[in-house]
């Protein structure tokens, strides 16, 4: 079986991915999305990745539901980055400690 993590972690971990895939389905008219979880040994760090090849919504800037993941990632120690390169779809990549 593969080793655990604290339990807030990967409840983060889970709620990160369903707020993170939900957006593409429900913005962007995404085709695709890639969810990535590995553990970074070095730095004894969580991350997590979602990214999607949709079109970039125009109301980014308000963000309510990505605030809460940010909120929730910096309550942990953690940082959550959103990237949208022009015509390249979105990727949130999260690191949690
Ligand atoms: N993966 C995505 N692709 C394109 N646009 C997105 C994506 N995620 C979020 N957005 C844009 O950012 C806005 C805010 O997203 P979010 O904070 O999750 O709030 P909500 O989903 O409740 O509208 C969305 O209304 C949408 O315009
Ligand atoms: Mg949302």
């Amino acid at each position: 079986m593969a080793a655990r993590l604290p339990e807030h972690v990967e409840g983060s971990a889970y709620y990160i991915v369903a707020e993170a895939l939900t957006n593409p389905a429900k913005h962007a008219r995404a085709s695709a999305a890639t969810v990535t979880v590995e553990v970074d040994a070095r730095d004894a760090v969580l991350r997590v990745a979602v990214c999607d090849d949709g079109a970039v919504g125009a109301d980014f800037a308000r963000c309510t539901g990505l605030v809460g993941l940010k909120d929730r990632a910096a309550a942990l120690g953690g940082r959550i980055v959103r990237q949208s390169p022009r015509g390249a779809g979105t990727s949130l990549r999260a690191g949690l400690p």
